[in-house]
């Protein structure tokens, strides 16, 4: 399916989203997002795909939310029209694991568009900010929340409060994202490891993303029932026996998502 502002691509078993409104850094537009939406939802139903790769371009995961779309509009526009909630929630929707591959500016709905991702790979031009403090906004998608979970209250309140952005070396040490490559390696990078959890039975990674994910919304003990559950439930798979069995045997398993 074509899309104006994206560029969709599957290849072994990988569905590599790639924004594309070069003209605007990315900016996300209402277009954009709704195009963004059906794709994660085309990739969630298309039973070759394994995993989802979200990247943009060089210069730019995404500058944030467009400003000059958002600038025509009024408080009851924005409320009664849930702007970007139902975009948002599609994505959130999509079991399978979705990694950011970010180059470039990754600010404001950018951001936490990669936040929303499962992890994030950075080249080493990534600058990541919440700077919507210039605009006469908080974060609208997450930023306030998934950042201050991300990094600790400390840094989340400095990026949102001053608007300044972080470099990919401290976003790394910071713990938003899981590895910071060399720009050109990025996508080499962030398809390898998609490569990987593809190999997995899908059904343990499903698990994986939903137990981590409950971690982020519930209590300790809530959260380390959960997982028990989920230890215990993966017992019933076939895949489990083969995973098992694999080691016993010493050669590689092949997961069958039964
Ligand atoms: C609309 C944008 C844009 C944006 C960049 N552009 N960011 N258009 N919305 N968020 C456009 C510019 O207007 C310009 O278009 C072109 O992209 C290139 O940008 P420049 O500013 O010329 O590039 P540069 O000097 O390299 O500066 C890059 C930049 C700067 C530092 C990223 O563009 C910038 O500060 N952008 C805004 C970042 C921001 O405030 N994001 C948060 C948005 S609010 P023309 O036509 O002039 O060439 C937000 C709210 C989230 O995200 C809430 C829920 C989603």
């Amino acid at each position: 399916m074509g899309y104006e502002t994206l560029n969709v691509d599957v290849t072994n078993h990988v569905a590599v989203i790639k924004l594309n409104r070069p003209d605007a850094l990315n900016a996300l537009n209402s277009k954009l997002l709704t195009e963004l939406a059906k794709a994660m939802g085309q990739a969630q139903g298309n039973d070759k795909v394994r995993c989802i790769v979200l990247t943009g371009s060089d210069k730019a995961f995404a500058a944030g939310a467009d400003i000059r779309e958002m600038s025509e509009k009024n408080f009851v526009d924005v409320f009664m029209g849930d702007l970007f909630g139902p975009e948002t929630d599609a994505i959130l929707r999509v079991r399978k694991p979705i990694i950011a591959a970010v180059a470039g500016y990754a600010l404001g709905g950018g951001c936490e568009l990669a936040m929303m991702c499962d992890f994030i790979i950075a080249a080493d031009t990534a600058k990541f900010g919440q700077p919507e403090i210039n605009l006469g906004v908080v974060a609208g998608i997450g930023g306030t929340q998934r950042l201050t979970r991300a990094v600790g209250k400390a840094k989340s309140m400095d990026m949102h409060l001053t608007g300044r952005f972080m470099d990919a070396e401290e976003a790394e040490r910071s713990g938003l994202v899981s590895r910071v490559v060399p720009a050109k390696k990025l996508m080499d990078e962030a398809m390898s490891a998609a490569a990987k959890i593809a190999e997995k039975s899908m059904i343990t990674a499903t698990a994986v993303k939903e137990a981590v994910n409950r971690s982020q919304e519930v209590g300790l003990s809530e959260g380390l029932l959960f997982e028990k559950r989920m230890f215990h439930a993966l017992f019933a798979t076939e895949d489990r026996a083969e995973g098992m069995s694999a080691f016993v045997e010493k050669r590689e398993p092949q997961f069958r998502d039964k």
